[in-house]
C-alpha cells in the first residue's frame, strides 16, 4: 500500500460542494460516513463564539494555547507540562508519532483499526507493520492475554491502540489496558487513541496515567465527543520530558482562536455533554434493534456513537446506492485486511436521520441482493 493520503469518509461534501456553494444542503445530507457528533456543541460554546465572532476571526490566538492547556489540566487532573495541544488529533498523530523512536522499525496495530495509523506507518514511515488480528466471531473484542503474549513475542518499537476501537465500537476496559501497560517491554512505546473514550465513560480514560508513565502517550481528540470536528482541536498527554521534546515541533498558532475558545468553554460544561452521551447510547440501541430486523446484514454490538455492520453483498454497492439518496455511510475496506468489501460503518445520528439511514440501507440491501440473485 502506498498512497498520498489515507482513505476517509466525508463524501457528503460532494453534495455540498468543497467550494461550499451549497452549504444550504448541509441539513439535507446525512453524513454517517464520518463520526462527527449528531448533537450541537454546548450552548455556552455557541454563545461565546457568536458574541465575539469578528474578534475571534481577526485576532491571533495565544501562540501555544496556554489557556486551553490550563483548562484541560484543571478538568482532568493532569500537570500542565504533560499536555500538548494540536489542531485536531490528526495534527498530533502526524507531528509526534514519527518522532517517538528513530528509526521506527516495527509498529504494531490492531486489525481492523482506524486507517490513518496504517497509512502513516506504512506509506510515510516505511516501518514494518505487525497486525494483531481481531475476530468477528468474538465481535472484534481485544483478548488481553493474547495481546500481552503477542507484544512479548514481537517486541514492537511502537504499539498503537484505538480505544474504543473504530470501526468496531469495542471498548478495551481500563483495568485490562493497565495490565497490558505493566507487561510490555520498557523499549516499546505505546500510544492509545481515546477519541471515543467518553462513550465508554470518562473514568475509563488513561490520560492522567499517561502523565506518569514513561513511553506512554494518550491522544485525545475533542472533535467527536465535544462536537468540535469543524473547528479542529485535540491534545496529547505524556510525561513532561516527552511532551517537552515533542512540543518543539508544534508551530505557533497551530490552533485557531475560535477553536481555543470553544474548547475551553466545552470543558466547562461536562454536564451538557454527559447528557448527550446518554442520549447517544439510547439512539444507538434503537438503531441496532432496527438494523437487526434486516436478515441481509449482521450488526455488531458497540459502546460508541457508531455501528459496524456486515453485509452479504458488496459494501461498496450499498454505499453507492445510498449515496443517491444523500445518505453517506462508510465502506470499511481500508480499515481491515480481511474486510473484503463486506463491512460498513454507520454513525449514530438523531432519531429522524437514523430512520432515514435504516430505510435507505434496507432498500439498498434489497436491491443489491436482488441483483445478485439475478446474476447467480
Ligand atoms: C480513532 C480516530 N483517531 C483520530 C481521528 C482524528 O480526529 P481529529 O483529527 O478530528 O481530532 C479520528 C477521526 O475520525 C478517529 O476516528
Amino acid at each position: 500500500m502506498n498512497s498520498t493520503h489515507a482513505f476517509h469518509g466525508g463524501k457528503s461534501f460532494e453534495a455540498i460542494g468543497e467550494d461550499f456553494q451549497h452549504l444550504d444542503r448541509a441539513t439535507q445530507v446525512i453524513n454517517a460516513d464520518v463520526l462527527d457528533a449528531w448533537f450541537d456543541p454546548s450552548p455556552c460554546v455557541l454563545s461565546k463564539i457568536r458574541d465575539y465572532l469578528p474578534f475571534l476571526v481577526r485576532t491571533s490566538p495565544p501562540a501555544y494555547s496556554g489557556g486551553l492547556v490550563t483548562a484541560i489540566a484543571h478538568a482532568r487532573g493532569i500537570p500542565l507540562d504533560s499536555i500538548l495541544i494540536g489542531g485536531g488529533s490528526s495534527d498530533l498523530i502526524f507531528t509526534c508519532l514519527p518522532r517517538l523512536a528513530s528509526p521506527l522499525q516495527k509498529v504494531m496495530i490492531l486489525d481492523p483499526m482506524y486507517g490513518e495509523y496504517r497509512h502513516l506507518i506504512d506509506a510515510l514511515l516505511s516501518a514494518n507493520i505487525i497486525r494483531f488480528e481481531l475476530h468477528k466471531e468474538e465481535d472484534f473484542r481485544i483478548d488481553a492475554d493474547r495481546l500481552i503474549e503477542f507484544v512479548r513475542t514481537h517486541r514492537p518499537d511502537l504499539l498503537v491502540l484505538v480505544n474504543p476501537n473504530s470501526p468496531t465500537g469495542q471498548h478495551f476496559p481500563r483495568r485490562e489496558v493497565l495490565r497490558l501497560l505493566d507487561s510490555i517491554p520498557a523499549s516499546t512505546w505505546i500510544v492509545i487513541d481515546e477519541t471515543y473514550i467518553e462513550y465508554a465513560g470518562r473514568e475509563e480514560s488513561l490520560e492522567a496515567d499517561a502523565s506518569k508513565r514513561q513511553n506512554f502517550l494518550v491522544l485525545k481528540s475533542m472533535s467527536k465527543t465535544y462536537a468540535l470536528s469543524g473547528i479542529r482541536v485535540g491534545y496529547l498527554v505524556g510525561v513532561s520530558s516527552t511532551i517537552r521534546a515533542l512540543s518543539k515541533w508544534i508551530p505557533p498558532w497551530a490552533v485557531s482562536l475560535p477553536a481555543q475558545v470553544a474548547a475551553v468553554e466545552a470543558l466547562r460544561d461536562e454536564a451538557y455533554y454527559d447528557a448527550r452521551y446518554r442520549e447517544t447510547h439510547s439512539l444507538r440501541e434503537e438503531l441496532t434493534s432496527q438494523l437487526r430486523r434486516n436478515p441481509e446484514i449482521t450488526t455488531y454490538p458497540s459502546t460508541t456513537n457508531f455501528l459496524l455492520v456486515e453485509a452479504r453483498t458488496s459494501a461498496q454497492g450499498i454505499v453507492e446506492m445510498m449515496r443517491e439518496s444523500k445518505v453517506f455511510i462508510r465502506n470499511c475496506e481500508s480499515m481491515g485486511e480481511r474486510f473484503a468489501d463486506r463491512f460498513l460503518r454507520i454513525a449514530v445520528k438523531c432519531r429522524t436521520d437514523n430512520a432515514r439511514i435504516v430505510e435507505t440501507l434496507f432498500k439498498a440491501t434489497a436491491m443489491t441482493g436482488a441483483r445478485n440473485s439475478v446474476s447467480a
